[in-house]
């Protein structure tokens, strides 16, 4: 085993970087560690292989240059970024040029969810299964082929939206509305210069990760997120509000035969247009009557699929980062806790749409012992005595269990004990698959 000592700096702010810093900080390699902006979550972290705290610098995680730099005089013999922000711009490749490792994907490779137009062209060309769809700049050529499919469609800008882009319609002035607003008005700037209408797919949408190095992939359990914003599914699209994992929708075969129809032809599509492709692939999939498809690909960790994911993991994650940057996957074995592990997010009310900050939040103290447990930060400010909220997704209370109905129990039993005016969470995180199996 590799025993090298390591200071790391992980780009980013939300819950997922906070379960980044977490994970990684259980390495017992790892000798310091900055996260940049970080979260007042992410302080609290202390290095397991000497106790140092985890320390937020003050750089966006879009200032490239800064960034550099901060990793450059302090000597970071690995960067970690967490958001797709910074890898479509390109800080892999500027990294790269300086002679910093840097793990993610480069920016040739990031246009998987850069551009949804250029992922779109790539499923099509390698035959990999998706939506019937078209590319379109032309908003009266778009109206035609959503009348195609009826107006029911999902319309989506081309670029990156705040994750926003993608309008789900269910009837042709739906459709039409949607097209004028991102073509003809530019909700969302030069992002929907070109738009990309997909047929709607019904299905079980599922999360799959994939860590890849170059020439391979190895293949995570599958999670599910719960994207609305209201139990059952209601209310408003979300960054997300809950996870679980593993999900009961893909058996071991089920996998076997993602790997072999999605992943494969994926790969092979990589190599033949020299796509050099180290880091998280996260494809967005509709389980769909006629087999699984993609409907998206994201080009890192979901948010909040890696809390449950790092909740499992029983690798160090600082080993299987190295090795996907190295190229060099292959004879890694992901391990994995049995059982199953939950994520309930705890949002501002009015999240997805405005609200409040700075409300107190109370209970967290009682909670750092609680195993099974751990309460990830996401839009929390540190305050004297304690945090206040400071964002849309607040925190994501994290739990894992013998099984999903275990976990459930210990993340919403912890949920009864914080408290902060207003906070909205789901109750059915997780539901679906006790419906499809439930508990003995
Ligand atoms: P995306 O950002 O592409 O994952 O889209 C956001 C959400 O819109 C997804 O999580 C799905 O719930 C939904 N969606 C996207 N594409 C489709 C589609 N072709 N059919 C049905 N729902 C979709
Ligand atoms: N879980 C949704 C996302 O990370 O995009």
């Amino acid at each position: 085993m590799n025993d090298r000592r390591m200071k790391i700096l992980v780009i980013g702010s939300g819950g997922r970087e906070h379960a980044l810093v977490w994970k990684l900080a259980q390495s017992p390699r790892v000798t310091r560690m900055w996260c940049a902006p970080g979260n007042a979550g992410i302080t609290g972290e202390r290095l397991c292989s000497n106790g140092r705290f985890v320390e937020n610098v003050l750089l966006g995680a879009e200032d490239l240059p800064g960034l550099l730099d901060y990793a450059k005089t302090h000597d970071a013999d690995l960067t970690v970024v967490g958001p797709d922000n910074p890898l479509a711009l390109g800080i892999v490749d500027l990294f790269q040029r300086h002679g910093l490792r840097i793990w993610g994907p480069n920016q040739q490779a990031a246009q998987f969810e850069a551009s949804k137009v250029f992922s779109q062209a790539f499923m099509e060309k390698y035959h990999i299964p998706t939506a019937r769809s078209g590319v379109f700049a032309d908003a009266a050529l778009a109206r035609k082929f959503a009348e195609t499919l009826e107006g029911r469609c999902a319309v989506k800008a081309d670029g990156l939206a705040l994750g926003k882009g993608v309008l789900v319609c269910q009837s042709m002035p739906e459709a039409s509305q949607a097209i004028e607003d991102m073509l003809e008005r530019r909700i969302f700037g030069d992002a929907s210069r070109r738009i990309v209408i997909q047929e709607y797919l019904e299905g079980m949408e599922i999360s799959l990760h994939a860590l890849c190095d170059g020439k391979r992939c190895l293949l995570f359990p599958t999670a599910q997120d719960h994207k609305r914003a209201n139990d059952g599914d209601q209310g408003l699209n979300t960054g997300g509000m809950g996870t679980y994992c593993p999900t009961p929708f893909l058996d071991a075969s089920g996998l076997e035969q993602v790997r072999h129809t999605l992943l494969d032809p994926w790969l092979a599509g990589c190599a033949t247009e020299g796509i050099d492709y180290r880091g998280i692939l996260y494809p967005g999939l509709m389980l769909t009557p006629s087999g699984p498809k993609v409907l998206e690909f994201n080009a890192r960790f979901g948010d909040p699929e890696t809390q449950v994911y790092l909740a499992l993991m029983e690798n160090d994650l600082l080993e299987l980062l190295e090795a996907s940057v190295e190229g060099n996957l292959s004879g890694v074995q992901l391990r994995w806790k049995s059982g199953a592990a939950v994520c309930v997010v705890m949002a501002s009310a009015g999240y997805p749409g405005s609200y409040a900050k700075g409300h107190v939040i109370s209970g967290l103290q009682d909670l750092v012992l609680r195993p099974n447990l751990k309460v990830f930060h996401a839009g929390t400010k540190a305050v004297e005595n304690g945090f206040v909220t400071n964002g849309g997704r607040v925190l994501g209370v994290t739990a894992w269990g013998a099984n999903l109905e275990a976990a459930r129990q210990v993340a919403y039993d912890a949920i009864e004990h914080i408290r902060f005016p207003g906070s909205h969470f789901r109750r059915d995180i997780g539901h679906k698959a006790l419906i499809k199996s439930p508990p003995q």
